[in-house]
């Protein structure tokens, strides 16, 4: 099933999830389906399940935009073990629409995770890979991308939420 995306504003975004202990089961398998299902129907190269209200240390990864199956990726409590050099561009997040901002971000990062087996693996990724892998395990602990901008665009982009939520368009 399709889950509505969270936005921004909704504490269980500004948490930090919790890890998962139950792996191979019929209901994770159920879960990471929907969350697929979910990111392809809002256009998403990524997607962290606390992003469909759920707090749990999953996020899935589709850079191609389901065009290539090989670049699906599961992340079950992922840590980032290493990244290298810089990158800056725009990125923006599901759960904050229309707003976009450059972010400085490693250019190679290397991410350690569990896959639906439970099993660790290790997997690098480059430029837009790299800042998906860093984008998404930045969500499992509580953190946006906003919080890698300046303060001054920080508030601008809170106090154009603010003037949404009010005028009943940001649901
Ligand atoms: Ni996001």
């Amino acid at each position: 099933m399709v889950y509505p995306i969270v936005k921004y504003g909704d504490p269980v975004l500004e948490r930090e999830a919790d890890e998962v202990t139950d792996f191979g089961t019929p209901e994770l398998e159920q879960f990471l389906e929907d969350m697929f299902e979910s990111m392809y129907a809002a256009k998403g190269v990524g997607l962290a399940a606390p992003q469909i209200g759920f707090s749990r240390k999953i996020s899935v990864i589709d850079i191609s935009n389901a065009e290539n199956p090989a670049d699906k990726l599961v992340l079950i409590n992922p840590q980032i073990v290493r990244m290298e050099g810089k990158q800056v561009g725009e990125e923006g997040c599901l759960s904050i629409p229309t707003f976009r901002e450059q972010v400085k971000r490693a250019k190679r990062v290397t991410v350690r995770a569990q896959d639906a087996k439970g099993e660790f693996f290790e997997k690098t990724g480059e430029d837009l890979l790299a800042r998906a892998f860093l984008h998404e395990t930045d969500h499992l602990h509580g953190k946006l991308y906003i919080s890698h901008i300046s303060a001054l665009k920080r508030d601008l982009i809170r106090r154009k939420v603010r003037k949404l939520v009010k005028a009943g368009e940001w649901d």
